[in-house]
């Protein structure tokens, strides 16, 4: 298998992939176009799985566009990984610009995707493990304050967390940098599939809720314009 993508060859030894970004084109959307990582079919009760990029070997977009749009390579299913590195990229950034740009980089240590059988992310586990995180760039403060003040109260930053539940029972695929205490999932949490119940459709999205009172600046719970306008960059190694 041949394809293009980025490597960090400087983190913690480097040997980074770029396998998939996921990244908002608009939190207004409602499972609409764009929206590959919940997905593009409307928020429908009988597409609950969406467009099921998470689990499937669809794959998408560029590396130079993973700031720009959603992407994913044959890394994220081809790949038998051990560790994940998490970059938080403003979006449009170039590609030669991510690293100093990022407002978060962390990475897990661990191994644990040995667990998962290298590649937790496309697993249809009902587990959901919460696995530390090392910060490379940022810390837990400044992870958790780049959410908005409601959601701060229900989650625990520090963490990757696969597979989140929330107060209606709709899965979200990944909550980077954070392990849920509370179940407004949709609130922090990205990716997953394409039914969410609470005020339909108004949670259904990449970034599922991230702009729930519509302000962008961090009131109630909504995130920072920071945070909803980073792509999340995911790597294997
Ligand atoms: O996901 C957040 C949502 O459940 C908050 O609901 O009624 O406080 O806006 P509400
Ligand atoms: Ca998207
Ligand atoms: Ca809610």
């Amino acid at each position: 298998m041949v394809y293009q993508t980025f490597c960090d060859m400087t983190t913690a030894g480097g040997g980074w992939t770029l396998v998939a970004s996921v990244h908002e084109n608009s939190v207004y959307g409602k499972c609409t176009v764009g929206d590959r990582w919940s997905s593009q079919q409307g928020n429908n009760a009988n597409i609950p799985d969406g467009d099921g990029n998470w689990s499937n070997r669809n794959t998408f977009g560029t590396a130079e566009s993973a700031t720009s749009d959603d992407f994913k390579n044959p890394g994220y299913y081809d790949i038998v990984a051990e560790d994940m590195s998490v970059w938080h990229v403003p979006n449009t950034f170039a590609l030669e610009h991510w690293n100093l740009a990022a407002i978060l980089r962390y990475h897990t240590n661990n191994r644990f995707l040995r667990l998962y059988g290298g590649t937790s992310l496309s697993s249809s586990s009902n587990r959901r493990p919460a696995i530390t995180i090392v910060y490379d760039h940022g810390d837990r403060e400044s992870t958790t304050k780049l959410y908005g003040p409601n959601p701060r109260r229900e989650f625990e930053a520090g963490f990757i967390t696969f597979r989140a539940i929330n107060n209606e029972r709709a899965a979200m695929a990944i909550c980077s940098g954070v392990k849920p205490t509370g179940c407004n999932s949709e609130t922090y949490c990205i990716g997953g599939g394409g039914y969410f119940p609470e005020y339909p459709p108004h949670q259904c999205g990449d970034f599922p809720a991230f702009d729930w009172d519509r302000l962008g600046q961090s009131q109630g719970w909504s995130a920072s314009k920071e945070m909803t306008e980073a792509a999340v960059l995911l790597f294997y190694r």
